[in-house]
């Protein structure tokens, strides 16, 4: 049977991994941590999986879900008076079955896979028009990484063309409570998701005066049996829909060029190939997944790899881990873009699987190929510079010429 391994060494990875040393390169970190124990203990009583077949188990234990909210008025007291934990915890992303059923059915039924499809010639248009512009030295991120997804998911929801710019800095400061909950964090970070609250709750009252062809009209209306979003649910559901909308796709289209810079061959098979962009975007997404780890608690007593976990016990699923396992995938460090038989943890599973994994990959599939081939003498013209977080990974800087 598994250990849940406590060490002083398990103490130094985990540790290593919330400060820019481990964060890096956290590969040989998730290997040796599995190496230690499949299962381990973090100092704050967490119970860190790093396996595959674990991580799935984590995403789709019925047992396991997220603390309800009267826990989180025992443990994080006023939580709610906090714009950035009230846009977190109310969100679906935090929520439980009865409510997360619900609210995930009234934006399914507009957020449909119609809806996404019919954003690829508008997506290509917008890859072309990006591409036009780039020439010579120049930032990855401002100039494609971050304007394609937030073009894209702005166009989807409603948000003009003008306000978009604004809203990189907003999510960043916001998103550091994925990464930790502080007095210093939420300094930044309320005041930013004020001010998406309340931009988004101007939006909102203008589609009510009146309805527009977008996501955000159809939330507005979306409803079945008398059931509709309430006011508060739906700059909830609209926050982060547009944040997670382009935030993690932005990571996406970063990371999976920084991979396919370091290596030049399947650089060259996806610009000979194009066909094989599909499989090619799922590897790149276990090969260095935007959303590296989740976490759930235990609601009663469970298993999970065999091992008996405690209720209320917390645990965290590093998807990024699971992503590199060896007994799930051969050679795991090595970037393979037509791997057969992949199955990247790295839009979770169970009942939050990403709501926006079709859009995100479309996006991606479209963009990579069209990069590599439209700019064939990409390189690095600078050091990136990583962005300080484990939860979210990517790059803040991506200095690239042509
Ligand atoms: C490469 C890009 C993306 C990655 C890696 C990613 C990753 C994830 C992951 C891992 C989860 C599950 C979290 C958990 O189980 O705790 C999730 C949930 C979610 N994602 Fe994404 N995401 C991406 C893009 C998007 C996009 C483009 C959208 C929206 C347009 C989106 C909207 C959502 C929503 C609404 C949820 C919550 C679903 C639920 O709780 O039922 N994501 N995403």
């Amino acid at each position: 049977m598994t250990d849940i391994v406590e060490s002083a060494e398990v103490s130094t990875l985990l540790a290593e991994l919330t400060r820019m040393t481990g964060r890096t390169d956290p590969y040989p970190r998730y290997r040796r941590l599995r190496e230690i124990s499949p299962l381990v203990r973090a100092d704050d009583g967490a119970i860190v999986a790093t396996r595959h077949a674990d991580c799935v188990a984590v995403t789709r234990h019925p047992k396991l879900g997220h603390m309800p909210s009267h826990m989180f008025d025992f443990v994080l007291p006023g939580w709610s008076e906090h714009p950035a934990l009230h846009q977190l915890f109310t969100s679906i992303l935090n929520l439980n079955p009865p409510d997360h059923t619900r609210l995930r059915r009234l934006v399914s039924s507009s957020f449909t896979a119609r809806r996404v499809q019919a954003l690829r010639p508008r997506i290509e248009r917008m890859v072309e028009d990006l591409l036009d512009a780039m020439a010579g030295e120049t930032d990855f991120i401002p100039a494609f990484a971050f304007p394609l997804p937030v073009g894209v998911i702005g166009e989807l929801l409603g948000v003009p063309e003008p306000d978009r710019a604004q809203f990189q800095q907003l999510t960043r400061d916001w998103s550091q409570v994925l990464e930790v909950i502080d007095e210093d964090v939420l300094a930044t970070a309320d005041p930013a998701a004020r001010q998406i609250r309340d931009y988004l709750a101007g939006l909102v009252a203008e589609r009510r005066r009146e309805p527009a062809d977008d996501l955000l009209s159809a939330l507005v209306v979306a409803g079945e049996d008398g059931d509709k979003l309430t006011e508060d649910e739906l700059l909830t559901m609209a926050g982060l829909l547009f944040m997670a909308g382009f935030e993690t796709t932005t990571n996406l289209l970063a990371n999976s060029l920084v991979a396919l810079l370091h290596n030049p061959a399947q650089l060259a098979r996806l610009r000979d190939r194009p066909e094989i962009a599909a499989d090619a975007v799922e590897e790149l997404l276990r090969y260095d997944s935007p959303v590296q780890l989740i976490s759930r608690v235990a609601w009663e007593d469970v298993e999970v790899a065999g091992v008996p976990i405690a209720g209320g016990e917390r645990i965290v699923a590093y998807l990024g881990a699971g992503n590199r396992d060896p007994q799930r995938f051969a050679d795991p460090d090595r970037l393979d873009l037509t791997r057969p038989d992949n199955a990247p943890l790295s839009f979770g599973g169970g009942i939050h699987f990403c709501l926006g994994a079709p859009l995100a990959r479309l996006e991606a599939e479209i963009a990579l190929p069209a990069l590599v081939r439209r700019l064939p003498g990409l390189t690095l013209a600078g050091e990136p510079v990583r962005r300080d977080s484990l939860t979210l990974r990517g790059w803040t800087s991506l200095p690239i010429k042509s």
